[in-house]
C-alpha cells in the first residue's frame, strides 16, 4: 500500500514553534522528539535539519536516535493503532488466524496504515495477558479470547473499536 512519507496537513510551524521551546528550555533530544510525537503522532523527517541545528547536533545523530528507538515511529501513525499479538500463547490458540483476518479486514500488512489514517497494523511479541490469548490490543484496550467473530466485530464494515 503508498505511503507518503509526510501526513498531509502537517503544521510545520508549530514544529518550529516546539524546537524553540526545546532548545530554550534545554531539552535533551529524546524529550524534544517524544514531544514532537506526543502532538504529530510520529517523527516527521522534515524536524531532523531544524532540530540538530537547534541542538547543535549533526543529523546524523538525530537521525540514528530516531531509528534507534523503536517507540519513535517516522511514518504517520492511525488513529487507532492495531497490535495484534504474536507471541507464543497467542499463537497455539490461533493468534496466527487473527492476525490474517484482521490483516483482511483492514486491508493492510503488517507496519501499514490506511490511507486515510484510521488504522495502522502492527504486531508485537508479548502483550503480558497470555491466560487470555489470543489477544490483540487496540489503542490502550485489550481484547483477548479473539475468535474470528470477534474480528468481524471489532473490524467489519462501518465499524471500529474506541
Ligand atoms: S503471548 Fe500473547 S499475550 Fe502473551
Amino acid at each position: 500500500m503508498p505511503e507518503t512519507k509526510t501526513k498531509p496537513g502537517l503544521n510545520l510551524a508549530r514544529i518550529d514553534e516546539l524546537i524553540t521551546e526545546g532548545r530554550e528550555q534545554k531539552w535533551a533530544l529524546i524529550p524534544l522528539l517524544q514531544k514532537i510525537q506526543e502532538e504529530f503522532g510520529y517523527i516527521p523527517p522534515e524536524v531532523v535539519q531544524p532540530i540538530a541545528r537547534a541542538l547543535g547536533l549533526f543529523p546524523a545523530q538525530v537521525q540514528g536516535v530516531i531509528t534507534f528507538y523503536a517507540q519513535l515511529y517516522t511514518k504517520p501513525q492511525g488513529r487507532k493503532v492495531v497490535r495484534v499479538c504474536r507471541g507464543t500463547a497467542c499463537h497455539v490458540r490461533g493468534g496466527k488466524t487473527i492476525l490474517k483476518l484482521v490483516k483482511q479486514h483492514l486491508g493492510l500488512e503488517e507496519g501499514e496504515t490506511t490511507p486515510d489514517y484510521e488504522y495502522t497494523l502492527e504486531t508485537v511479541a508479548c502483550i503480558g495477558v497470555c491466560a487470555l490469548a489470543p489477544n490483540i490490543v487496540i489503542g490502550t484496550t485489550t481484547y483477548g479470547h479473539m475468535n474470528p467473530k470477534k474480528v468481524a466485530q471489532l473490524f467489519g464494515e462501518g465499524k471500529g473499536a474506541e
